[in-house]
């Protein structure tokens, strides 16, 4: 992607964090914007890639996407879809290492429901109730199947990021103190879209 490609994508996403500032959460102590700047910091802490940094920054875009996705968000009446509506605004720039995390990020949540008897126990109270909507535990057969999957170990990390990224009592680093990791994984992308 060239320089004014990367210049236009980072402006987009700096104005949809921007727009939605203030933002709710889904009934969380945090902001949209603090959730995703929270995720973004723990990755980048943990020494997660680049390419999964900029997943864990974005991986609720699919909450705050304005009206050329609203038929996708709303043609659902049970669940938003906001991973899968998430992942396809991404895809307008990223490749598949951002997009397919964000993308399985609910899947994982399934996932590690079934495969880790704790994992239940540490999610939030909304995140148990849209658990339900979006289709509950994964049975055994769904759970093999997952971690088939080519961005799963990157879709599970990034879970544990999502929902370690709900402290009401942290303010994290502004989306502007990612810009050059956002450029970094811009230039090197080969969208589908
Ligand atoms: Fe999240």
């Amino acid at each position: 992607m060239n320089a004014s490609a990367v210049d236009a994508a980072i402006a987009a996403i700096d104005a949809l964090f921007t727009s939605s500032e203030g933002m709710a959460y889904l009934g969380e102590d945090v902001t949209m914007i603090e959730h995703q700047l929270q995720a973004g910091a723990l990755a980048a802490c943990s020494g997660a890639s680049d390419a999964l940094v900029v997943a864990a920054l974005l991986h609720d875009v699919g909450h705050m996407v304005g009206e050329q996705d609203a038929a996708v968000a709303m043609a659902d009446d049970v669940d938003a879809h906001h991973d899968v509506v998430g992942a396809r605004w991404l895809a307008h720039w990223f490749g598949p290492d951002v997009t397919e995390p964000v993308r399985l990020h609910v899947a994982a949540k399934r996932y590690l429901v079934t495969a880790e008897p704790d994992y239940a126990a540490r999610l939030s109270a909304a995140s148990v109730h849209t658990l339900r909507l979006q289709g509950g535990p994964m049975s055994v057969a769904e759970t093999a199947e997952f971690v088939a999957l080519p961005h799963a170990a990157g879709a599970i990390a990034l879970r544990r990021f999502d929902e370690a990224a709900k402290d009401a009592a942290i303010s994290a680093p502004p989306l502007a103190t990612h810009h050059d990791l956002l450029a970094r994984v811009l230039r090197t992308a080969a969208p589908k879209a």
